[in-house]
């Protein structure tokens, strides 16, 4: 009986997963697995690359992101400033926390499914950007029309979804964030960049300089 139930509890997340991988446009397994956000060698899940970050049951609605999957505890950012920006960069969104919850460095990279930590440790190095978000480029603010009028030197957004036409650089609730310049399913261009910077290109996806 216990054996029959746990046979049906996994064929049914066996199908939401499967569900998950055939939803995106992408092929995500193929291009996560052997990248640095391949984190199942400590997911302890027979080679499961999602988990780490996401889950198809008792997901953490608190990050806005999909059924996501790790904490975050850090509450208070220092923000991006400066006499020239016109935008006004909030405390970072769920979708940026997403990603801070383990680039911040403040939460063990093994600390997903409310599993405790096991002593996987902490990002480490370049890519820890810390809570100090005042060194990185601005985000979590409204990215429309009217930023790009008041600035002068910006791209006015195709629509609040995304940036470009061929909408390669999305925008998420019309926001900014980091996921709009880099992918973290996807390598292609290195540093999950959602398009090469060769020529500074994904720069001026967005700038008119
Ligand atoms: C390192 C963290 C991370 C891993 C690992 C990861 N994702 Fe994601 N995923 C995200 C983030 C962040 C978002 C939200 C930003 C976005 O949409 O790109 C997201 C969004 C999604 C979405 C909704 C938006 C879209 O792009 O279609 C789907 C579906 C998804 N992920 C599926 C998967 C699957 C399937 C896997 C495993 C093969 C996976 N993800 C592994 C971080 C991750
Ligand atoms: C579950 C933890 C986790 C989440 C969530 C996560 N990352 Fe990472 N990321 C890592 C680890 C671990 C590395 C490798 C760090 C190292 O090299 O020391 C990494 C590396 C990177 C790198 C450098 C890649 C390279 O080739 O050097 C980038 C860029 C990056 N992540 C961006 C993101 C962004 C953007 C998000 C959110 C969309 C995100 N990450 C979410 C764990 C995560
Ligand atoms: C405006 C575009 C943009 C935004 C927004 C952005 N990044 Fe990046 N990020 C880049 C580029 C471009 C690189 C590659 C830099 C290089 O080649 O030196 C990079 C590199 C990185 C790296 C690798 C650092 C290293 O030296 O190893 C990490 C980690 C990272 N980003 C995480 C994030 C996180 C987390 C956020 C949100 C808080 C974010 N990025 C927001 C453009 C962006
Ligand atoms: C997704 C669109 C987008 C991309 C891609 C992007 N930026 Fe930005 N960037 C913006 C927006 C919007 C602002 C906010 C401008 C404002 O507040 O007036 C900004 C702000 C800045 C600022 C601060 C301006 C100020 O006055 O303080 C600098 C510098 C900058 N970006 C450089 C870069 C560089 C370099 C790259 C490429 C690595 C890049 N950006 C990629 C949209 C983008």
């Amino acid at each position: 009986m216990k054996n029959t139930s746990l046979q049906s509890v996994r064929a049914l997340s066996g199908i939401v997963l499967l569900a998950l991988v055939l939803v995106p446009r992408r092929s995500e397994a193929a291009s996560i697995v052997g990248t640095k956000h391949d984190l199942s060698a400590m997911t302890n899940s027979a080679g499961q690359v999602c988990i780490a970050c996401h889950t198809p049951h008792n997901a953490q609605t608190a990050q806005l992101v999909p059924l996501w999957n790790h904490s975050s505890t850090a509450t208070t950012f220092t923000l991006y400033s400066s006499v020239t920006a016109k935008s006004t960069p909030g405390q970072p969104t769920g979708y940026s926390k997403a990603c801070l919850s383990c680039h911040d460095g403040t939460v063990a990279l093994d600390s997903f499914g409310g599993k405790a930590p096991a002593g996987a440790g902490m990002i480490a190095g370049a890519a820890k950007l810390g809570t100090d978000l005042s060194d990185d480029h601005p985000v979590s603010f409204t990215y429309d029309g009217a930023l790009a009028t008041a600035n002068g030197g910006l791209v006015s957004p195709a629509s609040t979804s995304h940036v470009d036409a061929a909408k390669t650089i999305p925008l998420f609730n019309g926001k900014l964030e980091c996921s709009s310049c880099h992918d973290a399913h996807d390598n292609t261009h290195t540093n999950f960049l959602r398009k090469s910077n060769a020529g500074s290109a994904l720069c001026l996806s967005c700038h008119n300089k």
